[in-house]
């Protein structure tokens, strides 16, 4: 394994956006059967963040960024019917063999070919984190969600993979993994949207590994191993993995390594009605 090939997403700026997106898709859906046993926080953090949508079983819902669409029989309690977005066509083929939403499409999120105002909840789970304009993105939501209705967005933010991060630096200064934005960044790319109240909240999760190998393993079976602009390092092979190993080892504790991942829950309430 490269270890130049490991992870991850958001780029503040990018050269070439058509391409990373096509990248994007294409490392999902080449990870569209291995991502759900793969998926521990994901799941865990996608629960969290409809435990945070109202469960009236009423009224119609998006799903942005739906995966596999594991969590859609858990749907039925928070809307009457659903739409499900992704951008990658495996992942949205692996979620139409249930046949649970009404249409599934192919789509970016920041250009969603969708009527304005036809939602009454709109959820994505750990998408917006691989969207190079998450402003755009957040606009789109805003845009489609109908008066009166909610929104639920969980997104990775700065502090994930620290442990990671840092053991990469011990080794050499090329960006293995992209700076994710801060809380307060996404903060700001929802300023524009006054039809909205907001509110933000961050949540700190700590997944357990026996060895560096598997957390890479494991980001590579979700499909979180795009990254754009990477130059090749000529650091790869056995020898850089073991020191790899060896500077995350200061991290073991009994559980295994830990990797971190700071969870910004972002919820929105749409005027009107
Ligand atoms: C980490 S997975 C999360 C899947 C699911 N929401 C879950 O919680 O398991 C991220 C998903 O977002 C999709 N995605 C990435 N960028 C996207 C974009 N710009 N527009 C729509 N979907 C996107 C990917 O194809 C992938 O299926």
């Amino acid at each position: 394994m490269m270890a130049s090939s490991l992870v991850t997403p958001v780029l503040p700026e990018l050269q070439d956006e058509a391409q990373f997106l096509k990248q994007v898709a294409a490392s999902f859906g080449k990870a569209s059967n291995s991502y759900l046993a793969a998926a521990r926080l994901q799941q865990q953090v996608a629960r969290d963040a409809l435990e945070l949508l109202a469960t009236d079983a009423t009224g119609r819902l998006l799903d942005v960024g739906c995966g596999p669409g594991w969590i859609h029989p858990e749907l039925s309690r928070y809307c009457a019917a659903f739409t499900a977005v992704d951008l990658s066509e495996g992942m949205l083929s692996k979620a139409r063999t249930q046949q649970l939403a009404t249409d599934y499409i192919q789509a970016d999120a920041a250009a969603l070919p969708l009527a304005a105002a036809q939602f009454d909840k709109l959820f994505s789970s750990l998408m917006l984190q691989w969207c190079p304009k998450p402003a755009a993105v957040l606009s789109e939501m805003a845009r489609v969600l109908a008066p009166g209705g909610q929104l639920v967005v969980s997104t990775l933010v700065q502090g994930t993979l620290t442990e990671l991060q840092g053991a990469f630096a011990t080794l050499d200064q090329h960006p293995h993994i992209q700076p994710f934005l801060t809380e307060q960044q996404l903060i700001a790319a929802t300023g524009n949207l006054a039809d909205i109240s907001w509110q933000f909240e961050q949540r700190s999760y700590r997944l357990f590994y026996p060895d560096v190998q598997s957390l890479a393993r494991e980001l590579k079976a979700l499909g979180a191993n795009q990254v754009a602009g990477r130059r090749p390092s000529g650091l790869t092979g056995k020898g850089y993995w073991q020191k790899l190993a060896a500077a995350y080892e200061q991290h073991r504790c009994q559980q295994g390594i830990p990797a971190t991942y700071q969870v910004l829950f972002i919820r929105g309430a749409k005027h009107g009605r």
